[in-house]
């Protein structure tokens, strides 16, 4: 004969029983259902995505890894309203981006999220200052305190000797960390980030893998990375990867080996 389980057995077996997976209660941040997206340039059609889905979740860390030509960029612009998918949705913050309106967008665009372009789009004629402090007018910010806010976020990168500078007066990789304080300036919700430390030092490109973290940590910013970068994929909470654009795998860190071909 079985013995009766004692009620805090029984009460603690529901509990388990009903708990909600880790990721269901943390709120998604980003959803991508089914987006597909075609670039057509004459007779040639490029078939981006291929009908990518994913939840992105508040405060998550997630790198993205593929091959060049994969779609990881093309996936970064439509998560972030940048672009319009061919078909399928986005969703931020539960809130279908296609139902936006061109303020609303840009809003969300502004306040809500930090892009770092691959290629930095930083502009030419104003200094890193400048550059940083001109997103923070969008929202509103102006005068000596978005210049104290600007000079703060140049010296959390790096950068505080070079606030003057104009980005053809820097390195690659001082425009790199440019682009990462451009992209603080309004103390996003979300970052995202097209291979933010390809052009940096293994010291530098270190530092800023621990900042990213450190907004993730302390402010739970949620942070979405394009990165072949092994100090970043090891950072972050899960890594997905991109093939001839489709999703091809997700995995944790811990469940990877990054001893592995893939890697090297
Ligand atoms: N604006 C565009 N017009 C036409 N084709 C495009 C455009 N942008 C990207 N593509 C094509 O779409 C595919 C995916 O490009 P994407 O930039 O997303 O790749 P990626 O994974 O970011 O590559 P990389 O690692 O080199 O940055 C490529 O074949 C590319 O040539
Ligand atoms: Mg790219």
């Amino acid at each position: 004969m079985t013995q009766a389980a004692t009620p805090q057995a029984t009460a603690a077996r529901l509990e388990r029983l009903f708990e909600k997976p880790a990721a269901q209660q943390r709120r998604c941040i980003i959803r991508a259902v089914d987006v597909k997206k075609v670039y057509r340039m004459g007779n040639t059609e490029t078939q981006a995505l291929r009908g990518a889905s994913l939840d992105i979740f508040q405060g998550e860390y997630l790198s993205i890894m593929g091959p060049s030509g994969s779609g990881k960029s093309t996936l970064f612009n439509m998560i972030g309203g940048l672009s319009k998918p061919s078909s399928g949705k986005v969703y931020i913050d539960q809130v279908d981006i296609a139902q936006l309106d061109h303020n609303e967008l840009a809003w969300l665009r502004c306040r809500k999220i930090g892009y770092i372009f691959q290629s930095y789009n930083l502009i030419q004629v104003m200094t890193c200052l400048e550059n940083v402090t001109l997103p923070m007018s969008f929202a509103g910010l102006e005068g000596d305190e978005a210049r104290e806010k600007g000079i703060a976020i140049l010296k959390l990168v790096g950068l505080g000797h070079r606030v003057l500078h104009k980005p053809s007066e820097l390195s690659g990789g001082q425009q790199q960390r440019c682009a990462i304080a451009r992209a603080l300036a309004n103390s996003p919700e979300i970052v995202l980030a097209d291979e933010p430390t390809a052009n940096l030092d293994q010291k530098t490109g270190a530092e800023m893998i621990e900042l990213l973290a450190k907004l993730k940590i302390e402010l739970g910013v949620t942070i979405v990375s394009a990165t072949h970068d092994l100090k970043m994929l090891k950072r972050s909470d899960r890594i997905l990867w991109i093939a001839d654009g489709r999703i091809v795998k997700t995995a944790r860190p811990e469940e990877i080996d990054f001893n592995s071909g893939e890697f090297h």
